[in-house]
């Protein structure tokens, strides 16, 4: 018998968590069924078709459920009952005070309630969910308890174990964590859900470390991670401002810092303001909850304030470039929320469409794979292309939003020879200026020298 013999795993909710970790677990023999609400996400992922684009999911995904390692399901209390752990990957998103809505974890709590009910094998219950301090253990551990009329601790351990993938590198991150975090109320479920991660590597085939902790710490250090991250975007976008002023590439200076060790060259890129669903929701979740405890949090208000003015910035640089808008034909490169990924939660491209909409420029937009949910997030007047030629072509000038390759990889030649006047406004940092400047190109990025 083998170590993955005796551990079967279900996790509950097939987003990029759910379904990322699944391939991690299956990948290292553990077999995995994955369960969801939506009854047709179920049925297509069985035939191949994913729930979302994620670069390399299908293919891995596919191999997977041909092999029989990982399954798919609508019903939570069989999957629950036929697995001994189980990983709550459901979505936490905001309430309109900041918080996180936990509707989706207290009903999935119930139903591991009542499956583990008449299981006489321990169960080990997983919560992977981004939740705040206090959750897991007032929240989910006693709704469990309830419908289970089990002790934890006793009859069922309970696990908090944060996730830390990055969309558009999901596949990636679940397979090759940075680290594994396991917060635990007992040795006994620690060191079960422990040998379920103790065989993942890094990328240069080293063992992930393993950290554990308590419950709540585990809960914290996922918000702490992610609102430092937030922290770096938001400190160079400031930076980005002030060299605007001077002439002077943020890029450059924040090479400069992060080659200091301490520091590291990470998350420190300027653009247009962070989207997604992560760090938006989980910086106002902790700045919300800090108010509720009487805590001051400055620096947090500060990140989501200069987050909140940075894609405005953007425009203001746009105006700059090409003066009154009323009129202008923009084409508009990128609407998801970052490259690889059809995600459009908190996109920056909403806020600077809406903007360079109210002062009348017409929007012609294109994106890989994102048009169709952007399309759900506003009404406006948008056209969007079936290609990068279509948006440029007899466009006025363009502006890039996102870093997707396919951008990246224009040819100078190319803005010069569709767009009407050969403009282009880089929110990002996408392509090389001299080279810009020798095809003949106006070329500004935000950050960056405005005279050259
Ligand atoms: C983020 C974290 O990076 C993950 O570690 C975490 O697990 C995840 O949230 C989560 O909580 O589930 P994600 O939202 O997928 O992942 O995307 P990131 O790659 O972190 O990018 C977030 C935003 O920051 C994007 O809008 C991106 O364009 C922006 N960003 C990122 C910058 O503007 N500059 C940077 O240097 C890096």
């Amino acid at each position: 018998m083998t170590e993955a013999d005796d551990i079967n795993i279900s996790v509950i909710g097939m987003g990029y968590v759910g379904l990322a970790s699944g391939l991690g677990y299956t990948s290292h023999g553990y077999r995995t069924t994955i369960t969801d609400i939506i009854s047709s996400r179920v049925e297509n992922l069985k035939k191949g078709i994913m729930p979302f684009f994620e670069p390399h999911l299908q293919g891995l995904v596919n191999k997977e459920v041909e092999s029989g390692m990982l399954r798919a399901s609508t019903n939570n209390i069989e999957t629950i009952r036929e697995s001994n752990v189980t990983f709550i990957c459901v979505g936490t998103p905001s309430l309109h005070d900041g918080s996180a809505d936990l509707k989706f974890v207290r009903e999935v709590a119930k139903d591991i309630g009542i499956a583990i009910r008449d299981k006489r094998e321990y169960h080990v219950v997983v919560v992977k969910s981004t939740v705040l301090p206090c959750t897991t253990e007032s929240i989910v551990l006693p709704v469990v308890e309830e419908f289970s009329g089990k002790k934890a601790g006793d009859e069922f351990g309970i696990i908090m174990n944060p996730e830390f993938l990055r969309q558009g590198q999901a596949v990636h991150d679940s397979l090759h964590p940075d680290r594994i975090i396991i917060g635990q109320m007992d040795d006994r479920a620690g060191e079960m859900v422990h040998r379920i991660y103790e065989g993942y590597t890094d990328e240069k085939g080293d063992p992930v470390p393993i950290l554990h902790v308590e419950i709540k710490a585990a809960e914290l250090i996922k918000y702490a991670a992610n609102s430092l991250l937030a922290t770096k975007i938001s400190f160079a976008n400031e930076f980005a401002r002030i060299c605007e002023k001077f002439n002077i590439d943020v890029y450059d200076v924040m090479k400069g810092v992060g080659l200091d060790s301490r520091i590291n060259p990470l998350f420190l890129n300027a653009g247009c303001g962070f989207g997604g669903s992560c760090f938006p929701k989980d910086v106002n979740a902790i700045v919300s909850m800090a108010e509720a405890i009487e805590v001051e949090t400055p620096i947090m208000e500060a990140v989501l304030h200069t987050n909140d003015i940075q894609p405005m910035h953007f425009v203001s640089i746009i105006e700059d470039v090409v003066g009154d808008l009323e009129g202008k034909v923009v084409a508009f490169l990128g609407l998801s929320f970052k490259p690889d990924t059809d995600d459009v939660r908190e996109t920056r491209a909403l806020p600077i469409i809406q903007k360079l909409y109210l002062e009348g420029a017409r929007i012609r937009a294109y994106d890989p794979q994102a048009s169709d949910r952007f399309r759900s997030l506003t009404d406006l007047p948008i056209t969007y292309t079936d290609s990068i030629e279509e948006a440029l072509d007899g466009a006025d000038f363009a502006v890039i939003q996102s870093d997707w390759n396919d951008f990246r990889n224009i040819e100078p030649a190319t803005f010069k020879r569709l767009l009407r006047e050969p403009v282009v406004i880089d929110g990002r940092r996408t392509y090389d200026p001299k080279e810009m400047k020798s095809a003949g190109i106006t070329y500004r990025a935000i950050g960056w020298k405005n005279t050259w």
